[in-house]
């Protein structure tokens, strides 16, 4: 099983830090790159970190996903409400998924409660801030170690 992880992000996450703090914090995603990089290295993963604006380039980065990943962590961000195409994607993937959301989507508005990528992630994490992203890489390496056996 590869131990190539994909962590892959959405619309407007490249603002983070800077657009609403009240509720995604102050950390950048540069901020959360690194500590996930750091994470990667002490879990024995290697990590391909995206992120990007437009529907098209992450189902791209899915599709690559498939050909080398062990796992993949996406936080989809608005796009987990509205697309079903990251949705198929995701379904021609065979290796675990996990799907993160730095506030608790559940806590907001209800447009926010359904998520078409819930449908295929192995597991969810919301509301933990930007430590989200680190939970899920330790599942993952867990996941991927599991399977070795
Ligand atoms: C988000 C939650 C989404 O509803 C929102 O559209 C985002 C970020 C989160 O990380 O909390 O952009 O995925």
């Amino acid at each position: 099983m590869s131990r190539i992880v994909f962590v892959l992000n959405g619309p407007n996450l490249n603002l983070l830090g800077k657009r609403q703090p009240d509720i995604y914090g102050h950390e950048t995603l540069a901020d959360v790159e690194r500590e996930c990089r750091a994470l990667a290295k002490k879990l024995k993963l290697e990590i391909r970190f995206h992120q990007s604006n437009r529907e098209y380039e992450i189902i791209d980065w899915i599709h690559a996903a498939r050909e080398e990943a062990g796992g993949i962590v996406i936080n989809p961000a608005a796009f987990t409400h509205t697309s079903v195409a990251i949705l198929d994607a995701l379904h021609a993937c065979d290796f675990p998924v996990i799907e993160v959301h730095i506030s608790n989507v559940h806590r907001r508005e209800p447009f926010r409660h359904h998520s078409y990528v819930s449908m295929r992630a192995d597991g969810v994490i919301a509301g933990f801030g930007t430590q989200g992203y680190g939970f899920a890489l330790e599942r993952l390496a867990r996941l991927i170690d599991e399977k070795k056996v």
